[in-house]
């Protein structure tokens, strides 16, 4: 274990299982079509890979990324589209890959945004589900997991760009947070 990690919340193989059964899922949902996979950088790139291979039909993969956390554990409810899609999803099955839900904010100004865009149909796939802390209602069709109210890394999460790379979900050590 990572010596900054305090506690492992979902191990690698929680996580695998729970994205094949995903996978399953969505793949029955949408049989006999060809969505777009819209990823959110930066965190949902390791949801992302491990679920599309996962996928038994076949998809297209794009990406958006916003700016909202700086290097904070809460949002300042401010986003900004820093990159948009590389390609029209006019006409679409458009499924959005996150890796966490907290407020809901970040989400809801994608999904507003995904909206304008003619789609055939937008829905979410998320790993992680923060509910208490939500602010903005978004609906989440496809859920990982549900995660308390603590700042969690790794699996793609990062605290102020780092842990990303962990293979696991964890809550790091208190005085990892507060340092500067
Ligand atoms: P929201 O707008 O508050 O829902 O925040 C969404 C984004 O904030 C996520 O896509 C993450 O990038 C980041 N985020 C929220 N909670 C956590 C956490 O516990 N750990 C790491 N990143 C988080």
């Amino acid at each position: 274990m990572h010596p900054d990690v305090k506690e492992i919340l979902l191990t690698t193989d929680q996580i695998a299982a729970r994205v094949r059964e995903m996978a399953a899922q969505i793949a029955a949902d949408y049989r006999g079509r060809e969505p777009v996979l819209v990823g959110v950088l930066d965190g949902a790139v390791v949801f992302l890979s491990d679920l599309m291979r996962a996928l038994p039909i076949p998809v297209r993969v794009d990406f958006v990324k916003w700016s909202s956390y700086g290097d904070g554990t809460t949002s300042s409810g401010e986003v900004q589209l820093l990159k948009d899609l590389s390609f029209s999803v006019e006409g679409r099955d458009v499924l959005v890959v996150e890796d966490i839900v907290d407020t809901g904010l970040t989400l809801r100004y994608l999904m507003e945004n995904l909206e304008t865009r003619q789609v055939a149909s937008l829905a979410v796939a998320a790993l992680l589900d923060k509910p208490s802390r939500r602010k903005a209602p978004v609906e989440l069709a496809y859920v990982g997991f549900q995660v308390p109210d603590e700042f969690v890394v790794g699996y793609g999460l990062d605290y102020a760009q780092r842990y990303r790379n962990l293979p696991y979900v964890a809550v790091l050590k208190p005085e990892i947070y507060r340092s500067p």
